[in-house]
């Protein structure tokens, strides 16, 4: 048996209605908020993360799938979907034709990370961007429509954390304070915060290892470094946040594992999850467009873990149970053609049908009726050949009917007794 790649998973068909139910409720609430979808590749050229995601950090260092192609080129399959996303609308110039572009898509994510629960190689995400408007309000909109999504799917327990982590300037100030603090504690660092130290200090505040999210503990704060133009965008987010009635957590430590950010970066803890914590996460980027070759427009976005999400959804939750209007049971070979036929009409008529052809005996067939959920069976053996008609049987009352086969559409669209 050749078994899946390590950390990958299976969609299988018993999760597949709730992988729809997911997908389907978020582009509806993705829809209400403007957002349109687009479809980039799952690979891209190794170069669009390095300089998107930022040479230094764990993603671009550790977690990607990358390789050379035939031809030469090095390749990663993508551990996230932004900079994909800023790649095509560079490319095919889209803000050009609308200066606030909303856009989402849904796909597959790789990142070798270690696998535990709720950590995947192969994970889904539902990402969404609006670029183009660089009012704190579209930041609180943002964080609005993140948590709509998590809402409409029935998602309790959550729980918004947002920070600022400031804009280049007042970040580099920043940043020369956090050094110098973590070179005090510099034995207590983990090797990799070691080697950052000088590159991007900051990884240090969203690492896992023990120690060194004890020593950031007491680091300096970015929020008490903001400038004052920084500081007014952050206010306006809350403020916008506290007018939608968006309650929140300030988490000055945050500053999440992407460099693109500035300003504006939030989290969403599903706290029912445990440790797996964050369903979704995003932040403003003001310079991420620009250093891909766009022009100097800024955006924020999000990205909700689908898998993580499903994990908060109840497995015995009637709205994902199979749901079949009608099974059809032919009872011997002389049925065989009527039902073949029936089964068609039937489905031509808006019902969703199943059958099984290589079944002639009553018994299997209500076995089968019941394992696919049939709310109703239509029994045709040689009496009702004979009388062109059908036996209909509700399968949650069990009682029966013969109806006469050219009534058939009439007594099932009607109360079905
Ligand atoms: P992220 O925080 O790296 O952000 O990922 C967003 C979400 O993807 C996480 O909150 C989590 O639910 C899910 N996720 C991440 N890694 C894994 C994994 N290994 N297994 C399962 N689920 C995972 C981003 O990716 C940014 N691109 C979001 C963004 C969009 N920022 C601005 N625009």
């Amino acid at each position: 048996m050749i078994t899946l790649v390590k950390g990958f998973h299976d969609i299988l068909p018993e999760e597949s209605s709730r992988w729809s139910f997911v997908t389907e409720s978020a582009r509806w609430c993705l829809k209400k908020y403007g957002y349109r979808e687009i479809i980039t590749p799952i690979m891209e050229k190794t170069e669009l993360f390095v300089r998107g995601i930022g040479q230094v950090t764990d993603i671009v260092e550790k977690e990607m799938y990358t390789f050379q192609d035939l031809g030469g080129e090095s390749l990663s399959l993508r551990p996230e979907a932004t900079a994909g996303i800023l790649r095509s609308v560079v490319e095919h110039s889209l803000l050009r034709k609308e200066p606030v572009l909303k856009l989402f898509t849904i796909g597959p994510m790789f990142r070798r990370e270690r696998p535990s629960k709720g950590r995947f190689r192969q994970f889904f995400q539902l990402n969404a961007e609006a670029l183009g408007d660089d009012d704190p309000f579209i930041d609180a909109e943002t964080i609005a429509c993140a948590c709509s999504i998590l809402e409409s799917i029935g998602a309790k327990g959550l729980l918004v954390e947002v920070n600022s982590v400031g804009c280049k300037t007042c970040r580099n100030v920043y940043r020369v304070e956090l050094k110098k603090y973590l070179e005090k504690h510099l034995d207590g660092l983990c090797q990799d915060c070691q080697r950052r130290l000088n590159t991007n200090p900051l990884r240090s505040l969203d690492c896992k290892a023990h120690g060194c999210s004890e020593i950031v503990k007491s680091a300096p704060l970015i929020v008490d470094y903001l400038d004052e133009p920084c500081r007014e965008h952050f206010s306006g987010v809350r403020r916008g946040l506290d007018l939608l009635n968006i309650s929140y957590h300030l988490e000055p430590r945050m500053v999440r594992g992407l460099d693109y950010y500035s300003r504006t970066a939030f989290e969403i803890i599903d706290t029912d999850l445990g440790n797996t914590k964050a369903v979704g996460g995003g932040g403003r980027y003001d310079t991420l467009l620009a250093e891909l070759g766009g022009p100097e427009v800024s955006g924020i976005g999000f990205a909700i873990g689908i898998e993580r999400l499903l994990m908060g959804l109840r497995d015995e939750d009637e709205r994902f149970a199979r749901n079949v209007d009608i099974y059809v049971a032919a009872l011997g070979e002389p049925c065989r053609e009527t039902c073949h036929m029936l089964v068609d009409f039937l489905r031509k008529n808006g019902f969703t049908v199943e059958t099984r052809y290589s079944s002639y005996s009553l018994k299997s067939h209500m076995k089968q009726a019941d394992r696919v959920g049939a709310q109703k069976t239509i029994i045709v053996g040689s009496d009702e050949l004979e009388n062109q008609s059908v036996t209909v049987r509700d399968m949650s009352t069990r009682n029966q009917a013969i109806v006469p086969m050219d009534d058939i559409l009439t007594f099932l669209r009607g109360d079905g007794d």
